[in-house]
């Protein structure tokens, strides 16, 4: 068995841990909304056809705020379309996912099922094939008060009270090929910065994304961020970074370090947006909106929808499967998220149900959790107080994507108030338990509470709606604690929770 250690200590502080970071993601895409959130005539839909059982599985996995509607649906999107009386909305083509919207769900829908799943909507505009006046609608008919053409629809359509969505997203990846509206950064950079400052004319307080790089490997990336942020610095508050991982070649040694890829992305990110931040002199430091995240199969690439005659509705798209190897990734994508919490301070997980997502369902039929369900949920509701920054002393392994990586890698939470500390940690080893040693003297943590440890004789198995808990949490044998040093045995491909008290 190999051997690491960490030392925790409120010194080591990051920042507070922003609940924001526990986002996601609802895209008109495959059955994410429909079929997904809103299904009528489930024997789970509540009056508005929202699926209760979709709804208990949000709730459960802590998701606190929820991006909406694409994605690169955005691109091509007329929100109008998907207000009032239903009878009357119109079907369209969506271009990005080359399938058929009927519309059914828009905006008030979306905002009414957030305050029931009990979460924050963040709103993407579309800038792809529109610009400054329909976000600025779209904005009046969200959040003005009343007494507009657009906020009196708003009040028509059943909503009196303004929708109050303070997070805006200025498009999406309108650096990639395959986006509708696709621009130069200086074009994008320009409409994001004169649509933002249209908005704030509107309403001051809002919180406004500029889109960043698609993903690191991007030609156009960092010189993208500069040129967007140069045009856009004082008028945003946020640069966004997507990024998913996959296993490659049957690399797992590789997949399982994915947060190595994470931890440079973000760095590199924060360092171009300083640099034009010294360059613009500008009091204002410029967070990130790691506004989608996941571990996606790419059979086919986002820059390539699918094809066809048929423009079907909803029909069954990125529907992967998730291993217990893919939930280890997904707990080490939220510890590198939450290390960074001094300057990534929101964060979707894309995407919620079914669509790359911790949360499946079967038309008519049964909702189940995912293997990644698990890390995602523990860490939502365990991660407290403030973020402590641990760097594990122990053994690394050679990667062919990434050259040498620690075996362990971790990250700490504690609240001083309630007098509780939590550690998340992965064991990437795919063949070596590894007993980790855990410091945790200068915090006087006496006692574990919990500790649940994500893992399985076979990297490989998978949560079925036949089988959905062959993969959960299960309480880890191997954790003890004498005078504030814990001793806990990582099992290979593994993520673990521990939960301390003073007593
Ligand atoms: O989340 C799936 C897709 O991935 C989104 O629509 C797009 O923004 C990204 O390329």
């Amino acid at each position: 068995m190999l051997t690491a250690s960490i030392t925790l200590d409120p010194a080591f502080r990051v920042a507070p841990v922003n609940r924001r970071t526990f986002g996601s993601f609802v895209e008109h895409l495959g059955r994410c909304v429909y079929t997904g959130i809103y299904e009528p005539g489930h024997p789970a839909a509540d009056a508005d056809g929202f699926r209760t059982d979709v709804l208990d599985l949000a709730r459960e996995l802590g998701v606190t705020v929820v991006r909406y509607p694409g994605g690169n649906f955005v691109s091509g999107y007329r929100w109008e379309d998907g207000i009032g009386p239903r009878e009357s909305r119109p079907t369209r083509l969506d271009l990005a996912w080359h399938s058929t919207e009927t519309n059914e769900v828009g905006l008030d829908e979306f905002v009414r099922w957030s305050a029931r799943a009990g979460v924050e909507p963040m709103m993407a505009v579309n800038l792809g094939t529109r610009g400054i006046q329909e976000a600025l609608d779209l904005l009046e008919y969200a959040n003005h008060r009343g007494g507009t053409t657009w906020s009196d629809r708003r009040i028509a359509n059943g909503s009196p009270e303004p929708h109050g969505i303070r997070m805006w997203c200025l498009g999406n990846e309108m650096d990639g090929p395959w986006q509708i509206g696709h621009k130069t950064a200086r074009e994008y950079g320009r409409l994001a910065a004169e649509t933002a400052r249209a908005m704030r004319l509107l309403q001051p307080g809002l919180e406004l994304v500029a889109c960043g790089s698609s993903h690191l490997g991007m030609p156009t990336f960092a010189e993208w961020e500069a040129a967007v942020l140069e045009e856009a610095y004082d008028a945003v508050d946020y640069i966004s970074l997507h990024a998913y991982y996959e296993e490659k070649d049957g690399d797992l040694p590789s997949f399982l370090a994915s947060a190595v890829d994470m931890d440079r992305f973000i760095d590199a990110v924060v360092a171009a947006a300083d640099h034009v931040r010294s360059r613009v002199r500008s009091p204002k430091r410029m967070m990130l909106s790691f506004d989608e995240w996941n571990v996606w199969y790419q059979s086919g690439s986002p820059s390539r929808p699918p094809t066809g005659e048929d423009w079907p509705v909803a029909p069954p798209l990125l529907e992967d499967v998730y291993n217990v190897a893919d939930a280890v990734v997904v707990g080490g994508l939220l510890i590198s998220l939450l290390r960074h919490s001094d300057r990534v301070t929101a964060a979707c997980q894309a995407q919620l149900v079914n669509v790359i997502a911790p949360i499946m369902t079967e038309p008519g039929g049964r909702a189940w959790r995912q293997t990644t369900f698990h890390p995602f949920s523990l860490t939502a509701h365990t991660a407290a107080g403030d973020v402590l920054r641990v760097e594990p002393a122990g053994p690394v392994q050679d990667t062919a994507r990434f050259g040498p990586v620690p075996v362990v890698d971790a990250v700490a939470t504690h609240d001083a108030d309630a007098g509780t500390t939590a550690v998340f940690a992965v064991n990437r080893s795919t063949d070596q338990r590894v007993e980790l040693d855990i410091d945790a003297r200068a915090l006087g943590a006496g006692r574990i509470a919990r500790c649940l440890t994500v893992a399985d004789d076979d990297p490989r198995a998978v949560n079925t709606p036949d089988d959905p808990d062959r993969v959960v949490p299960h309480p880890n044998p191997d954790a003890t604690v004498d005078s504030a040093r814990v001793r806990v045995v990582l099992p290979q491909v593994s993520w673990t929770v521990i939960e301390l008290t003073a007593v």
